[in-house]
């Protein structure tokens, strides 16, 4: 499918969601643009939050953080959706969903990868930004009170015995996107915040998803665990694949802010995204770029003749 993207040339798009609140969507697709900005691809990303705001906020926050120093760090193209004030809940739906396409329009066919953070919440704008993603990040905490709204489990086996409100979305969306262009949408559930320290409720977590994945189709990524990195971040902007040690001018990484990254780069490559070369060399491309964006420029050449 990835191919017949790049033939025509749209942006390959990843949304990240969970009807529960709190989960990391937002500190997920914060740390998926970054990592894909830094891997030389062009990445646009949409906050669909538009009351929270916090993926607007946190890429501001970048922003402001590398003029302030003049870090030139990388940061995506950003759009947000602002909720619509109307009468009606048509009305609003109506116009959000027309200001959504537009930003997906404007972006589609001049940036590699659309990221997407939605609201914990469902709701028109959910539904539909799941029905044109290529892949869903859903992360979960580790308990089995947010597992609820993906399925209810046997308490004695853990087995998924009921399938809850959001897998029917999801698969909604899948059954949606196959009538629109026989795509796929590839689901792949994160575990967050995980005790670093092993217990039952993991092994037990670890089962019941697995349940979970034979019933819906979709993958579970090892996970990410609970680290205060994650959460000191956000008012400098910076995810832990960032040069912290420069960007904090001389902050000393420490095994936690090492494992993080590791954590986060296997959930990378678990997404098994279409990255190739063409990143690979624009990656290159860029980092020449800026390593000579100070210096004069050479007009030797130019003016040869
Ligand atoms: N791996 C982690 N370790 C520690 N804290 C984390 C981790 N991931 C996220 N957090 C923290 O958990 C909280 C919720 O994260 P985040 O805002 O990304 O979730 P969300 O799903 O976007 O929430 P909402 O539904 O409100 O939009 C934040 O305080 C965030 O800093
Ligand atoms: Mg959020």
């Amino acid at each position: 499918m990835f191919s017949a993207k790049v033939e025509q040339n749209q942006a390959y798009v990843i949304a990240c969601g969970n009807e529960k609140g709190g989960t990391g969507k937002t500190t997920t697709s914060m740390h998926i643009a970054i990592a894909l900005l830094n891997a030389g691809y062009r990445v646009a990303t949409i906050d669909l939050d538009g009351r929270q705001k916090t993926l607007t906020r946190y890429i501001e926050n970048r922003k402001n953080w590398s003029e302030r120093y003049n870090l030139k760090l990388s940061i995506p193209t950003h759009e947000f959706i602002e909720p619509y004030k109307a009468e009606t809940k048509t009305e609003r739906d109506g116009n959000e969903l027309a200001m959504f396409m537009a930003a997906v329009s404007r972006m589609e066919q001049t940036h590699d990868f659309v990221v997407i953070d939605t609201a914990g919440h469902d709701g028109y704008l959910m539904q539909l930004c799941h029905s044109i993603a290529d892949t869903l990040i859903s992360p979960l905490n580790d308990s089995y009170l947010d597992f609820d709204v993906l399925g209810q489990v046997d308490p004695q086996t853990g087995e998924v015995i009921r399938l809850s409100h959001y897998s029917g979305t999801v698969r909604e969306a899948r059954r949606k996107r196959r009538i629109a262009d026989n795509g796929f949408l590839d689901w792949v559930i994160v575990r967050n915040r995980i005790a670093t320290i092993h217990s039952r409720n993991s092994s037990a977590m670890i089962s019941s998803l697995k349940s979970l994945s034979m019933k819906l189709g979709c993958r579970i990524a090892d996970g990410i665990s609970e680290r205060v990195v994650f959460r000191e971040l956000f008012p400098i902007g910076l995810t832990v694949l960032d040069d912290l040690e420069a960007a904090t001018f001389g902050g000393k990484l420490n095994n936690s802010h090492l494992a993080a990254r590791q954590e986060v780069r296997a959930l990378i490559s678990t997404l098994r995204l279409p990255i190739d070369e063409v990143g690979r060399k624009r990656a290159e491309a860029r980092q020449k770029w800026l390593e000579n964006a100070d210096k004069p420029i050479d007009t030797m050449g130019l003016l040869a003749d």
